[in-house]
Protein backbone atom coordinates (compact mmCIF):
# COMPACT_ATOMS: atom_id res chain seq x y z
CA UNK A 1 0.00 0.00 0.00
CA UNK A 2 1.64 3.07 -1.11
CA UNK A 3 1.84 5.68 1.78
CA UNK A 4 2.41 9.31 1.24
CA UNK A 5 4.10 11.44 4.37
CA UNK A 6 5.66 14.74 4.74
CA UNK A 7 8.08 14.21 7.23
CA UNK A 8 9.50 10.86 8.35
CA UNK A 9 8.34 9.99 11.39
CA UNK A 10 10.67 9.20 15.01
CA UNK A 11 11.26 5.84 16.22
CA UNK A 12 12.24 2.69 14.90
CA UNK A 13 8.99 1.61 13.95
CA UNK A 14 8.62 3.81 10.78
CA UNK A 15 10.86 1.59 9.32
CA UNK A 16 8.26 -1.22 8.65
CA UNK A 17 6.49 0.54 6.13
CA UNK A 18 7.70 -1.12 2.30
CA UNK A 19 6.32 1.12 0.36
CA UNK A 20 6.45 5.03 1.67
CA UNK A 21 7.61 8.20 -0.12
CA UNK A 22 8.09 11.75 1.42
CA UNK A 23 7.50 14.68 0.02
CA UNK A 24 5.22 17.95 -0.24
CA UNK A 25 1.32 17.79 0.09
CA UNK A 26 0.44 19.80 -2.80
CA UNK A 27 1.95 17.66 -5.11
CA UNK A 28 -0.59 15.01 -4.68
CA UNK A 29 -0.73 11.30 -6.25
CA UNK A 30 -2.98 8.91 -7.95
CA UNK A 31 -1.77 6.27 -6.19
CA UNK A 32 -1.64 6.88 -2.69
CA UNK A 33 -3.39 5.42 -0.39
CA UNK A 34 -2.39 6.54 3.07
CA UNK A 35 -1.69 9.92 4.39
CA UNK A 36 0.43 11.33 7.12
CA UNK A 37 0.84 14.69 7.26
CA UNK A 38 1.84 16.26 10.69
CA UNK A 39 0.37 19.70 11.31
CA UNK A 40 -1.35 19.66 8.04
CA UNK A 41 -4.91 20.58 7.33
CA UNK A 42 -6.87 17.62 5.63
CA UNK A 43 -9.91 18.96 3.96
CA UNK A 44 -11.53 18.69 0.49
CA UNK A 45 -9.02 20.66 -1.37
CA UNK A 46 -5.74 18.34 -0.17
CA UNK A 47 -8.70 14.94 -0.47
CA UNK A 48 -8.65 16.05 -4.18
CA UNK A 49 -5.11 15.63 -4.89
CA UNK A 50 -5.28 12.14 -3.16
CA UNK A 51 -7.79 10.44 -5.62
CA UNK A 52 -7.26 6.92 -4.53
CA UNK A 53 -7.00 7.60 -0.54
CA UNK A 54 -8.58 5.72 1.68
CA UNK A 55 -6.80 6.37 5.14
CA UNK A 56 -5.52 9.53 6.80
CA UNK A 57 -3.58 8.31 9.90
CA UNK A 58 -3.23 11.60 12.06
CA UNK A 59 0.09 11.82 14.28
CA UNK A 60 -1.41 13.39 17.74
CA UNK A 61 -4.15 12.37 19.63
CA UNK A 62 -6.41 15.86 18.50
CA UNK A 63 -7.23 15.52 14.97
CA UNK A 64 -8.76 19.07 14.19
CA UNK A 65 -6.86 19.32 11.50
CA UNK A 66 -8.64 16.95 9.93
CA UNK A 67 -11.94 17.09 7.79
CA UNK A 68 -13.47 13.88 9.24
CA UNK A 69 -16.66 14.76 7.61
CA UNK A 70 -15.16 15.36 3.92
CA UNK A 71 -12.82 12.15 4.67
CA UNK A 72 -16.01 10.38 5.43
CA UNK A 73 -17.90 11.01 2.18
CA UNK A 74 -14.51 9.67 0.38
CA UNK A 75 -14.62 6.69 1.88
CA UNK A 76 -11.48 7.61 3.74
CA UNK A 77 -10.76 6.53 7.46
CA UNK A 78 -9.25 8.48 10.01
CA UNK A 79 -7.10 7.82 12.84
CA UNK A 80 -5.47 8.86 15.60
CA UNK A 81 -3.11 8.03 18.51
CA UNK A 82 -5.14 7.96 21.89
CA UNK A 83 -3.51 6.24 24.71
CA UNK A 84 0.15 6.94 24.37
CA UNK A 85 0.62 10.39 25.68
CA UNK A 86 -1.40 11.00 28.55
CA UNK A 87 1.54 10.37 30.83
CA UNK A 88 3.91 12.65 29.19
CA UNK A 89 1.03 15.23 28.14
CA UNK A 90 0.01 15.60 32.11
CA UNK A 91 3.37 15.52 33.06
CA UNK A 92 3.93 18.83 31.31
CA UNK A 93 1.00 20.47 32.45
CA UNK A 94 2.43 19.75 36.47
CA UNK A 95 5.51 20.73 35.66
CA UNK A 96 3.98 23.97 33.74
CA UNK A 97 2.13 24.10 37.13
CA UNK A 98 4.79 24.30 39.24
CA UNK A 99 6.79 26.21 37.13
CA UNK A 100 4.09 29.23 37.19
CA UNK A 101 3.06 28.80 40.68
CA UNK A 102 6.67 28.81 42.28
CA UNK A 103 8.63 30.97 39.40
CA UNK A 104 10.74 29.16 38.66
CA UNK A 105 11.74 30.28 35.11
CA UNK A 106 11.85 33.89 36.92
CA UNK A 107 14.18 32.38 39.52
CA UNK A 108 16.05 30.80 37.32
CA UNK A 109 16.72 34.01 34.68
CA UNK A 110 17.51 35.81 38.52
CA UNK A 111 20.47 34.16 38.97
CA UNK A 112 21.90 33.83 35.68
CA UNK A 113 21.30 37.49 35.07
CA UNK A 114 23.77 37.99 38.18
CA UNK A 115 20.70 39.85 40.30
CA UNK A 116 20.62 37.62 42.94
CA UNK A 117 22.24 40.03 45.68
CA UNK A 118 19.89 39.30 48.74
CA UNK A 119 19.52 36.80 50.92
CA UNK A 120 17.17 34.15 51.07
CA UNK A 121 14.72 35.79 53.76
CA UNK A 122 14.32 38.94 51.76
CA UNK A 123 13.40 36.96 48.76
CA UNK A 124 12.04 38.89 45.70
CA UNK A 125 10.35 36.04 43.92
CA UNK A 126 7.75 34.38 46.52
CA UNK A 127 5.74 32.12 44.79
CA UNK A 128 2.06 30.59 45.44
CA UNK A 129 1.50 27.29 47.22
CA UNK A 130 1.08 24.42 45.36
CA UNK A 131 0.84 21.06 47.62
CA UNK A 132 -2.97 21.46 49.59
CA UNK A 133 -4.23 24.07 47.02
CA UNK A 134 -7.28 23.16 44.88
CA UNK A 135 -6.51 22.17 41.20
CA UNK A 136 -9.88 22.65 38.70
CA UNK A 137 -9.30 19.61 35.75
CA UNK A 138 -11.36 21.14 32.42
CA UNK A 139 -11.96 17.91 30.45
CA UNK A 140 -11.34 14.63 32.72
CA UNK A 141 -10.48 12.22 29.67
CA UNK A 142 -7.20 10.25 30.04
CA UNK A 143 -4.81 12.52 30.36
CA UNK A 144 -7.10 14.79 32.45
CA UNK A 145 -7.03 12.03 35.08
CA UNK A 146 -3.54 11.44 34.70
CA UNK A 147 -3.04 14.94 36.11
CA UNK A 148 -5.40 14.32 38.80
CA UNK A 149 -3.25 11.28 39.87
CA UNK A 150 -0.57 13.56 39.90
CA UNK A 151 -2.14 16.07 41.83
CA UNK A 152 -3.32 13.49 44.61
CA UNK A 153 0.62 12.90 45.06
CA UNK A 154 0.69 16.78 46.18
CA UNK A 155 -2.41 16.52 48.30
CA UNK A 156 -3.82 19.02 46.22
CA UNK A 157 -8.15 19.02 46.20
CA UNK A 158 -9.27 18.52 42.33
CA UNK A 159 -12.37 19.73 41.26
CA UNK A 160 -13.57 18.14 37.45
CA UNK A 161 -15.57 19.53 35.22
CA UNK A 162 -16.94 16.77 32.06
CA UNK A 163 -19.97 16.92 30.10
CA UNK A 164 -20.83 13.35 32.27
CA UNK A 165 -19.67 13.64 35.54
CA UNK A 166 -18.41 10.54 36.90
CA UNK A 167 -18.42 9.08 39.96
CA UNK A 168 -14.11 8.83 41.02
CA UNK A 169 -13.44 8.52 44.26
CA UNK A 170 -11.48 11.58 45.31
CA UNK A 171 -12.69 14.12 42.62
CA UNK A 172 -15.16 16.44 42.78
CA UNK A 173 -17.43 17.30 40.33
CA UNK A 174 -17.73 21.07 39.28
CA UNK A 175 -20.43 23.63 37.07
CA UNK A 176 -17.45 24.53 34.79
CA UNK A 177 -18.20 28.30 36.19
CA UNK A 178 -18.05 27.13 40.07
CA UNK A 179 -14.62 25.09 39.19
CA UNK A 180 -13.05 28.39 37.60
CA UNK A 181 -14.43 30.30 40.59
CA UNK A 182 -13.21 27.83 43.44
CA UNK A 183 -9.60 26.67 42.41
CA UNK A 184 -6.38 28.01 42.79
CA UNK A 185 -5.16 25.93 39.49
CA UNK A 186 -7.43 25.55 36.80
CA UNK A 187 -5.99 22.69 33.69
CA UNK A 188 -7.56 22.49 30.51
CA UNK A 189 -7.69 18.90 28.76
CA UNK A 190 -10.47 19.24 26.77
CA UNK A 191 -10.66 18.34 22.55
CA UNK A 192 -10.98 20.98 20.35
CA UNK A 193 -14.35 20.85 18.79
CA UNK A 194 -16.54 23.86 17.28
CA UNK A 195 -18.32 23.38 21.23
CA UNK A 196 -15.43 23.79 23.03
CA UNK A 197 -13.87 26.70 20.61
CA UNK A 198 -13.60 29.60 23.00
CA UNK A 199 -14.56 27.89 25.90
CA UNK A 200 -12.61 29.58 28.39
CA UNK A 201 -14.23 32.87 27.61
CA UNK A 202 -13.55 36.61 28.56
CA UNK A 203 -16.25 36.15 30.82
CA UNK A 204 -15.49 32.90 32.21
CA UNK A 205 -11.58 34.29 32.70
CA UNK A 206 -12.46 36.73 34.90
CA UNK A 207 -14.20 34.34 37.31
CA UNK A 208 -10.49 32.85 38.24
CA UNK A 209 -9.48 34.01 41.81
CA UNK A 210 -7.35 36.80 42.08
CA UNK A 211 -3.45 34.69 41.68
CA UNK A 212 -4.98 31.84 40.12
CA UNK A 213 -2.98 30.20 37.67
CA UNK A 214 -3.89 28.55 34.36
CA UNK A 215 -2.60 25.63 32.47
CA UNK A 216 -3.52 25.10 28.83
CA UNK A 217 -1.72 21.63 27.12
CA UNK A 218 -4.83 21.27 24.86
CA UNK A 219 -5.43 23.74 22.55
CA UNK A 220 -5.01 27.24 22.48
CA UNK A 221 -8.17 28.58 20.92
CA UNK A 222 -10.26 26.69 23.76
CA UNK A 223 -9.42 29.88 25.44
CA UNK A 224 -10.17 33.79 24.31
CA UNK A 225 -6.55 34.56 23.82
CA UNK A 226 -6.87 38.30 23.53
CA UNK A 227 -8.95 38.22 27.28
CA UNK A 228 -6.57 35.41 28.76
CA UNK A 229 -3.39 37.92 27.25
CA UNK A 230 -5.17 41.23 29.27
CA UNK A 231 -5.40 39.02 31.86
CA UNK A 232 -1.87 38.19 32.19
CA UNK A 233 -0.64 41.82 31.32
CA UNK A 234 -3.00 43.11 34.16
CA UNK A 235 -1.16 40.78 36.77
CA UNK A 236 -4.12 39.59 38.06
CA UNK A 237 -3.29 35.81 37.19
CA UNK A 238 -0.19 33.96 36.20
CA UNK A 239 -0.48 31.02 33.46
CA UNK A 240 1.52 28.03 32.31
CA UNK A 241 0.78 27.73 28.82
CA UNK A 242 1.89 24.62 25.83
CA UNK A 243 -0.90 25.91 23.04
CA UNK A 244 -1.92 28.95 21.46
CA UNK A 245 -4.07 29.78 18.87
CA UNK A 246 -1.99 30.29 15.81
CA UNK A 247 0.83 28.27 16.31
CA UNK A 248 3.82 29.25 15.83
CA UNK A 249 2.79 32.54 16.32
CA UNK A 250 1.85 33.87 19.55
CA UNK A 251 0.89 37.03 21.29
CA UNK A 252 3.63 39.29 21.23
CA UNK A 253 2.62 40.82 24.87
CA UNK A 254 3.12 36.92 26.43
CA UNK A 255 7.27 37.43 25.39
CA UNK A 256 8.00 40.12 28.33
CA UNK A 257 5.52 38.54 30.78
CA UNK A 258 7.02 37.32 34.16
CA UNK A 259 3.81 35.43 35.11
CA UNK A 260 3.64 33.51 32.33
CA UNK A 261 5.88 30.35 31.28
CA UNK A 262 5.63 29.75 27.63
CA UNK A 263 6.74 26.25 26.20
CA UNK A 264 6.18 25.77 22.47
CA UNK A 265 3.77 22.32 22.06
CA UNK A 266 5.67 20.09 23.51
CA UNK A 267 3.39 18.49 25.45
CA UNK A 268 4.34 14.72 24.07
CA UNK A 269 7.84 16.02 22.91
CA UNK A 270 9.87 12.68 24.92
CA UNK A 271 11.82 10.51 23.25
CA UNK A 272 9.48 7.47 23.87
CA UNK A 273 6.58 8.55 23.32
CA UNK A 274 7.01 10.67 20.02
CA UNK A 275 8.06 6.69 18.97
CA UNK A 276 4.99 5.43 20.73
CA UNK A 277 3.14 7.62 18.65
CA UNK A 278 4.92 6.76 15.32
CA UNK A 279 4.02 3.29 16.50
CA UNK A 280 0.43 3.25 16.56
CA UNK A 281 0.55 5.17 13.08
CA UNK A 282 2.20 2.74 11.72
CA UNK A 283 0.35 -0.16 13.39
CA UNK A 284 -2.87 1.45 11.67
CA UNK A 285 -1.20 1.33 8.28
CA UNK A 286 -0.15 -2.35 8.32
CA UNK A 287 -3.67 -2.80 9.59
CA UNK A 288 -5.20 -0.66 6.79
CA UNK A 289 -2.60 -2.44 4.37
CA UNK A 290 -3.52 -6.58 5.50
CA UNK A 291 -7.16 -5.21 5.06
CA UNK A 292 -7.61 -5.46 9.22
CA UNK A 293 -9.84 -3.29 11.51
CA UNK A 294 -8.08 -0.08 12.23
CA UNK A 295 -6.78 0.28 15.43
CA UNK A 296 -7.64 3.71 16.89
CA UNK A 297 -10.33 4.76 14.45
CA UNK A 298 -11.73 8.41 15.41
CA UNK A 299 -15.03 7.81 16.24
C1 LIG B 1 -1.80 15.72 20.15
O1 LIG B 1 -1.48 14.54 20.13
O2 LIG B 1 -2.87 16.13 19.78
C2 LIG B 1 -0.80 16.65 20.70
O3 LIG B 1 -1.18 17.95 20.75
C3 LIG B 1 0.57 16.45 20.17
O4 LIG B 1 1.32 16.47 21.31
Amino acid sequence: MRVFATQRLPGPAWDELQDVEIGALETGRDDVRALVAPGARIDDAVLDLFPALRLVANYGVGYELVDVVACRARGVEVTNTPGVLDATTADLAFALLLAARRRLVEADGHVRSGSWRTGWWEPPLLGREVSGSTLGIVGLGRIGAALARRARGFDMRVLYHRRTPVDEPGLEYRALDDLLRESDVVSIHAPLTPETRGLISRERLALLRDGATLVNTARGALVDEDALVEELVSGRISAGLDVFVHEPALPEALLGLPNVVLTPHVGSATVETRAAMTRVVVDNLLAAERGEPLLTPVP
